[in-house]
């Protein structure tokens, strides 16, 4: 496995492994690897000849410097379980390396997708994550790059994205990993107490009641979005910021509750965010 930590060695990097007629995966991640990560380098393994994987903890895309500062990272860690994952090459650099003249001028902008739910509460987020991402695909190169099902906006910004500026990559979607309550795996998740780790299955208890209130007929968007507030409203140490049914592509309410929709919850768990969804049927 190839460490490297400049933008220049990541080209060549990957250059190399194109010449020799591999096909590349990219998986972009801000370490502190868990299952979740794994499954999409797994996946990438099995489509691909080389996975390549980042490492960059993205400042432009968090708002708060505080929950930057806390993010968790363990780079020795990280590469045991990418060499155990098949790896390739990953891509480790620092924010000075990333962003040589400090913040850029030139950002990405998404669209309107980018200003609701995770966006309205997060202003700038999807802008961080969009112009990041960008420069990982452009220093790649050709490549199929995976994103997680967990962050479900953040994958359709990121399809669009692509589509919008022809960018070098087929998105690939890889399903949710979660732990034996159903909480969705995330690098946050260590940071829970463990009254709020416990607590913390509300989101997924909610979403799946929000999908049994659908099974069993329900017409309006309104009864579900109650069903699965009034799940997280029984949790104290829960507090909901928004669990609503949306259609998968737009994330526009649906006009009538047919074909497939999507949930979408996100609270905060004591000091901690969290966000899940999950695909429904009606
Ligand atoms: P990060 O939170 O490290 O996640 C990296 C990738 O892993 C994302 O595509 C995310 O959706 C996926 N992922 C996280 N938890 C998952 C889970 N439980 N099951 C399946 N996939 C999961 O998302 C980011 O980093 C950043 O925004 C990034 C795209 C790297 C840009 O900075």
């Amino acid at each position: 496995m190839e460490v490297v930590v400049t933008r220049e060695a990541f080209r060549e990097a990957t250059r190399a492994a194109r010449v020799s007629g591999a096909r590349l995966g990219l998986v972009p991640t801000m370490g502190s690897l868990h299952e979740g990560h794994l499954s999409l380098l797994r996946s990438a393994a099995s489509d691909c000849d080389v996975v390549v994987m980042s490492i960059f903890v993205n400042p432009l895309q968090f708002s708060s410097a505080e929950d930057l500062e806390r993010y968790p990272s363990d780079l020795e860690r990280d590469l045991n379980l990418a060499r155990a994952c098949d790896v390739g090459i990953v891509f480790a650099p620092s924010v000075g390396e990333m962003y040589p003249r400090g913040e850029p001028e030139t950002r990405v902008e998404p669209g309107p997708l980018a200003g609701i739910f995770e966006g309205a509460s997060r202003p700038g987020h999807f802008a961080g994550v969009a112009t990041v991402v960008t420069k990982l695909v452009s220093l790649c190169g050709p490549c199929r790059a995976y994103f997680g099902e967990k962050d479900f906006q953040q994958l359709a910004v990121v399809r669009r994205l692509v589509e919008d500026l022809d960018l070098d990559a087929s998105v690939v979607a890889s399903p949710t990993i979660r732990e034996s309550d159903g909480l969705a795996m995330s690098s946050r998740n260590r940071r829970l107490e463990p009254e709020d780790r416990r607590a913390a299955s509300a989101l997924y208890k909610a979403l799946r009641a929000g999908q049994a209130c659908l099974a069993n007929g329900a017409r309006e968007s309104a009864q579900v979005e109650m069903t699965m507030a009034s799940v997280v409203a029984a949790e104290p140490r829960a507090k909901l910021d928004y669990a609503v049914v949306v259609n998968p592509l737009t994330f526009a309410q649906p006009t009538s509750l047919v074909g497939e929709l999507r949930l979408l919850i996100a609270a905060d768990v004591g000091p901690i965010r969290l966000i899940d969804n999950l695909e429904v049927h009606a």
